[in-house]
């Protein structure tokens, strides 16, 4: 078939689309992957092994009882996981829902995030995303023929976002503001006075707050801020076990909201995945029994991940002390503006990239694929390099800004 024939054939929707731009990173993350001499800071997978105990449990249950780990599960999830992750959801966040009606298992926070924005979006409507944000979201949107609206979040004010420019853009076109906390890529949790202000506002213009999750118990210092404690009405939380529970390849998460969202989002996922992966809910299940989970997170997760980020920002102060770097309150990555070592490059931070990983052998995340805000700035995932690798990492970044980027 010649190549005019066979565009024919495919919707013109996908012709607006745009690869998302981590696809030109993956190449260079699967080469790292391969190949010891090159340091990634630049992937967004968790470095360690889910808990222990699970793993062993499960290859003696898989044995017991096989049948159970082959089936389909309704739509929402297995009932008993659904159970499960609204008990563990009231113990952190103190809110209830009820297991039957307000939560939907979904294939990872991707599927989440897909089936809401699909709830929700239609040609010409709007939603709200922070800048910088997780560079997930904008493809579906455009998918959906809506637009992104964009509001600043600024290095000086801890990458909050601005409460004025929120309700400024916010008009009849609007359906949701989403927003994610702790937020990849600049680590911030909302304030729980932002938060506040976010809900009210959301409230009061009648349009939804849609929070992704998926790095609700990577914290370090605080607690995440649970937008749905303020008004679980208007709030759709959307989760992932990938971070929490070194589980990605799972491919499992949940989102918990009001019964006429979980209803719609249903009616999607029965023709998207029908039901989601029953071993990994079987598996998680169990992870989801509170002292598991809570011993995990507490004595290996956190720890392990907070050196890590430590080590990296110490060696950031020590080999850039003019970087002013901030402390990232949760999630994997730290965000570093390097335009004062830049001049006019970073202008182009994707060659800055594609540079460094040629000459120095090392991956980091140009900021501006988060957003027009994050220009400028770098995303260097921290827990993914144990300590050595780290301080390598920031000797040749260090390097190339002294040598071959002025
Ligand atoms: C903020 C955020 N949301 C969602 C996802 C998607 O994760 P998953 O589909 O594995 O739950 C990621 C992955 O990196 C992320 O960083």
């Amino acid at each position: 078939m010649d190549k005019a024939s066979l565009s024919r054939l495919f919707s013109k929707q996908l012709s607006k689309l745009r690869l998302s731009p981590i696809r030109k990173v993956a190449a260079m993350l699967d080469e790292a992957a391969s190949k010891q001499d090159i340091i990634s800071f630049g992937g967004g997978a968790p470095s360690l092994l889910p808990p222990k105990e699970l793993i062993e449990t499960f290859i003696e249950d898989l044995e017991s009882n096989p049948a159970d780990y082959f089936k389909y599960t309704s739509t929402r999830g297995a009932l008993a996981f659904r159970e499960k992750i609204a008990q563990d959801v009231k113990e952190y966040s103190g809110v209830d829902y009820d297991p039957a009606k307000e939560i939907i298992v979904t294939e990872g926070s991707t599927e989440g995030i897909f089936l809401v924005l699909a709830s929700l979006l239609e040609e010409g409507d709007e939603i709200i995303l922070t800048d910088p944000t997780y560079l997930g979201y904008s493809e579906i949107i455009s998918m959906f023929k809506a637009k992104e609206v964009r509001i600043k979040q600024l290095k000086e004010h801890g990458y909050q976002p601005s409460l004025e420019e929120l309700e400024e853009k916010i008009n009849s076109k609007t359906k949701a503001i989403l927003i994610n906390t702790p937020e990849n890529p600049t680590g911030r949790i909302l304030s729980s006075d932002v938060a506040r202000g976010i809900v009210e506002i959301a409230k009061d213009k009648g349009i939804f707050v849609i929070v992704d999750e998926a790095y609700k118990h990577i914290v370090y210092e605080k607690e995440n801020t649970y937008l749905q404690k303020i008004d679980k009405e208007n709030v759709i939380s959307v989760c992932s076990f990938s971070k929490e529970a070194s589980s990605p390849g799972f491919r499992l998460g949940y989102v918990c909201a009001n019964e006429e969202v979980i209803t719609n989002l249903e009616k999607i996922k029965q023709f998207v995945t029908l039901c989601s992966n029953m071993v990994g809910q079987k598996v998680l299940m169990n992870y989801l029994a509170s002292e598991i989970k809570r011993r995990y997170l507490k004595e290996v997760v956190i720890p392990t991940y907070r050196a890590r980020r430590d080590f990296m920002l110490k060696m950031i102060r020590k080999y850039l002390p003019d970087s002013n770097v901030s402390t990232p309150e949760g999630g994997f990555y730290v965000f570093l503006d390097l335009r004062p070592w830049l001049g006019n490059k970073f202008e182009n931070d994707e060659d800055v990239m594609f540079d460094l990983f040629k000459r120095k052998k090392l991956v980091i995340i140009p900021g501006s694929y988060f957003g027009k805000m994050g220009k400028g700035s770098f995303r260097l995932t921290f827990v993914s390099e144990d300590l050595d690798r780290i301080e390598e990492g920031i000797r040749r970044l260090v390097d190339y800004l002294e040598t071959d980027a002025v």
